[in-house]
């Protein structure tokens, strides 16, 4: 449906698929004995963990006759498929047939395979099985020092990838969905956001920001304080959310963003926190408290992919607060056509006044 005089924008600009990039399929402690059955672009794929601990990655899917290999089980450094007991080493050759006399290693009865990288507590997998990986995951800035306290986890978000991180790194809603969490509606001051977009990342710079007055800021920097605060986007689908306040409280919110499907997101968060507080406090409060902004999140993302799909297409229409959900999408659909984007070029700057 098109409402008069209305800009809209079509399903399918609003979900670029960007394959050849690293994504995170499961937190490590999720991939234990078992084949594990998780889905990339709507592809199910199927983690296992060999007896030396390495981790391989197949579509989810026995060559022979079609069957799910998570339906199998781990044999020594093979997925054993559950209907004929075919076998399959991590990248993809059969290596057993039972009852045949002969050879089992031939192309034809190969699985594909993924690309599979274990790191910082995370298992990733390059999203195109077609090409060879360039480069290699994200690192998590702050997640091997022993002075922050990381959590991980794998939150559901039910929309669009873009949706979901434009969301995540969105400030003006914090202020209405979040009231009383970071901040709030009452008294706004003007700060300047610095938007800087590179060839694969773009970031915002939030200069002359008080210490959010909402519970999540009181609890990490009771004294108040100036904030230093960073949002950024790294291609394909990571964000980043970091806050100073003072010296010593230090907050890297990470999020690893798999496409599920066009419009199913899970998260893997990886959450890196130091302040003066004890751990075991930052968790028993933080926890609960981000739990609790992540499901006001997921509601308003699905109501949003409910709307997509009863109108058959997007409204958005953007404003200079709208800081980096364009940015973002732009960078997508150049790197879903496969454009690597100029490392030299000066990145793009902007200047924006925001009230908050
Ligand atoms: S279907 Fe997998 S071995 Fe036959
Ligand atoms: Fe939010």
């Amino acid at each position: 449906m098109n409402e008069p005089n209305q800009p809209s924008t079509s399903l399918a600009a609003m979900t670029p698929r960007v394959r050849a990039a690293w994504y995170v399929l499961a937190l490590s402690e999720e991939l234990g004995k078992k084949p594990l059955r998780k889905i990339l672009f709507e592809v199910p794929i199927v983690l296992f963990r060999g007896a030396s601990g390495a981790v391989g990655a197949l579509v989810d899917r026995c060559p022979h006759r079609s069957v799910p290999l998570s339906f199998g089980e781990v044999v020594g450094e093979t997925l054993q498929c559950g209907y004929h007991g075919w076998r399959f080493e991590r990248g993809g050759r059969c290596t057993a047939v039972p009852g045949l006399d002969g050879e089992a290693d031939v192309p034809a009865r190969c699985a594909t395979r993924y690309e599979v990288r274990e790191q910082q507590g995370f298992i990733w997998v390059w999203g195109d099985p077609a090409t060879q990986p360039v480069g290699e995951p994200f690192h998590f800035r702050c997640a091997d020092d022993p002075a922050y306290l990381t959590v991980r986890r794998a939150v559901p978000a039910p929309g669009a990838v873009h949706s979901v991180i434009e969301n995540a790194l969105d400030v003006p809603h914090t202020a209405f969905l979040h009231r009383g969490l970071f901040r709030s509606d009452g008294k706004r001051r003007p700060i300047t956001c610095r938007v800087r977009r590179f060839h694969d990342r773009v970031e915002c710079e939030f200069i002359g920001e008080a210490r959010p007055e909402g519970l999540a800021g009181r609890i990490l920097s009771p004294t108040g304080g100036m904030v230093t605060h960073f949002d950024r986007f790294y291609l394909p689908s990571i964000t980043e959310v970091e806050y100073r306040i003072g010296e010593e409280n230090h907050v890297m919110l990470n999020g690893a963003c798999t496409p599920v499907s066009d419009f199913d997101t899970i998260v893997y968060a990886c959450v890196s926190v130091r302040t003066r507080l004890p751990k075991w406090l930052v968790k028993a409060v933080v926890q609960p408290l981000a739990m609790y902004i992540f499901r006001q999140d997921a509601e308003i993302l699905t109501l949003q992919t409910e709307t997509f799909h009863r109108f058959g297409e997007a409204r958005y229409v953007s404003t200079d607060v709208d800081l980096l959900g364009a940015h973002i999408l732009r960078l997508m659909h150049r790197a879903a056509r496969g454009e690597a984007g100029d490392p030299t070029a000066a990145p793009y700057e902007r200047e924006v006044t925001m009230w908050v």
